[in-house]
């Protein structure tokens, strides 16, 4: 019989079989809590996580014609892939995406760890306490109802010349400045939509 400092062959074997159930149980159990964390909000908030495509997030960039030094949020940012093509395009903007849904948010950190990024991802609701007012640029992917919630906060908060970059929905009430159908393969395809605040006309 083989002894592993004092502990037979078997035994070593039978207690690292049982670290590695636990190990799998709490893995299995930490995920499908964030699971159900993450899907009950975005359930209340009737906006799922869905990323937009390479194809589209493309076509925002060319909307938001980013300038260095400009400061850029996603709401709603998910798994942080606009931002980090954005901080691709012009890496001298401070980017921010807040992301309520906490599974994915945390899907975001390890993104941004990975790919060594310096966009700051929130784990917050964006709708409760948050000043978009030094906002130049505002990329969003989020529902009918959100965009309605969003436009009296827009209206007081953003500054002149800000501008909010939208995939699929409109910004109601607002003209954008900019639209255009970005195609996809198998005959898909989704609008995004630029808009530029003037104080002037909006507030
Ligand atoms: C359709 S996904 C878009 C993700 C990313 N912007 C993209 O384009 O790939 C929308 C995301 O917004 C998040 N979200 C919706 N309402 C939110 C809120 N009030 N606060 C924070 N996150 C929110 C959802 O959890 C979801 O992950």
């Amino acid at each position: 019989m083989v002894h592993v400092s004092g502990y037979t062959a078997p035994a070593v074997i039978e207690a690292l079989a049982i670290v590695g159930i636990w190990i799998l149980l709490l893995s299995a159990v930490t995920f499908f809590t964030l699971l159900i964390l993450s899907t009950s909000v975005q359930a209340i908030w009737m906006v799922p996580f869905i990323p937009t495509p390479r194809a589209i997030t493309d076509g925002m960039l060319d909307f938001a014609e980013l300038k260095p030094g400009q400061i850029v949020y996603d709401l709603g940012a998910g798994d942080g892939r606009v931002l980090l093509a954005a901080e691709r395009r012009e890496p001298k903007i401070r980017a921010v995406g807040y992301e309520g849904a906490i599974g994915v948010w945390l899907l975001s950190k390890f993104r941004m760890w990975l790919r060594g990024s310096k966009v700051e991802m929130r784990c917050a609701d964006f709708m409760k306490n948050v000043d978009f007012s030094d906002a130049d640029i505002i990329f969003t992917y989020l529902s009918i109802e959100s965009m309605k919630k969003l436009k009296p906060k827009f209206d007081a908060q953003l500054k002149d010349g800000a501008r909010v970059v939208t995939h699929a929905f409109r910004v109601p009430g607002m003209q954008p400045e900019k639209e255009r159908l970005v195609t996809m393969p198998f005959g898909r395809g989704s609008h995004i939509y630029s808009y530029v605040w003037r104080k002037t006309i909006h507030n």
